[in-house]
């Protein structure tokens, strides 16, 4: 198994808000990076979007923190779209970012670990999802590992890191180790539904959303209260469509199936508007519209 130092190549999967920020990190970091997702125009918003990014980044003099390989061309240039799984056969690290769906995340988990070497380290992003069950796919439970980045990855400062059931201490050492080459700092979570800061964090979004749903106050209120009167930097209803809705979502689904309580059971407002694909920022409505400018919030 290789350690974090020999972590050289790096499979992303799941192009989309995550993903491609990872991919992004990883190849700053000197790594190279096959990134794959089952839409190729995901793959192509991915390296407009990563471009985009790493030159904002070094015009600001920001690329220096990782290190002297890290000028913005050759990060880029470390970055392959591929296709198929088996492009991803020579990974040391792979971490999937796919869509937050437990059967979905498994069968990929199935084929990375047919297709992978022995040796290499199976990670997922999923934002509450069980590592153990995901791990109970493969046959190589030790090696794998929940790596939850936060959103923007490339700007958030934290790595939660999820040990499995089956987990091993050089895993978990390997991957602590290439979490902080990243630039992060690194918190470990038992494997319990919404790990740390979902458990905490999704509950406070439902209730945002109830607290709307009921007609306790405008979404502007609501989001200016909890910035003014809390000091969090943006409001709850904001970060969720910073979040996606289906991920808040799929996330407060199962803290209510893991944890059996009703306060979890996600808010009626909430799962209408993703039945309506109002998913948020990325979709360009969500809570708010973002449709004429995307850092813009439009009630
Ligand atoms: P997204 O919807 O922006 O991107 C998901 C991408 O995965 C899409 O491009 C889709 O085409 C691709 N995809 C879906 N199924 C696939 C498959 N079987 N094979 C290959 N590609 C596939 O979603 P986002 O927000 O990037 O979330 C991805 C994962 O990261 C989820 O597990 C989510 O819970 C987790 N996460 C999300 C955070 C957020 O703030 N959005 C924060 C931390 C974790």
């Amino acid at each position: 198994m290789a350690t974090a130092s020999e972590i050289a190549a790096v499979g992303v999967i799941g192009a989309g808000q995550m993903g491609s920020g990872i991919a992004q990190l990883a190849a700053a970091a000197g790594c190279a990076v096959l990134l794959l997702d089952a839409d190729s125009a995901a793959l192509s918003r991915a390296v407009a979007s990563i471009s985009a990014s790493l030159r904002r980044l070094a015009a600001k003099g920001q690329l220096s923190q990782f290190g002297p390989q890290t000028a913005c061309e050759d990060s880029i240039k470390r970055i392959r779209c591929v296709s198929t799984v088996q492009d991803l056969r020579d990974a040391d690290l792979v971490i999937e970012a796919i869509v937050e769906n437990e059967d979905v995340k498994k069968q990929l988990f199935v084929e990375l670990d047919e297709i992978t070497k022995a040796s290499a380290i199976l990670a997922s992003n999923t934002s509450s999802i069980s590592i153990t069950r995901l791990a109970s796919a493969t046959k190589r439970p030790s090696q794998v590992i929940g790596m939850h980045f936060f959103n923007p990855p490339p700007i958030m400062k934290l790595i939660e890191i999820i040990r499995g059931a089956d987990t091993s201490d050089e895993v978990f050492a390997a991957v602590k180790s290439f979490s902080e080459r990243l630039g992060k700092s690194v918190i470990c979570s038992q494997d319990y539904p919404g790990f740390i800061v979902n458990r905490i964090l999704m509950p406070m979004i439902n209730e945002a959303f109830w607290a709307l749903y009921t007609g306790v106050a405008t979404k502007e209120d609501i989001d200016t209260g909890m910035k003014l009167g809390t000091n969090h930097p943006m409001g709850p209803l904001q970060l969720a469509d910073f979040i996606g809705l289906d991920v808040c979502l799929s996330v407060l689904r199962v803290l209510h199936n893991g944890l059996g309580d009703n306060k979890y059971s996600p808010c009626p407002l909430l799962v209408q508007y993703v039945d309506a694909g109002r998913l948020g920022k990325k979709r360009g409505l969500g809570v708010y519209s973002y449709a004429q400018k995307s850092s813009s919030l439009k009630p």
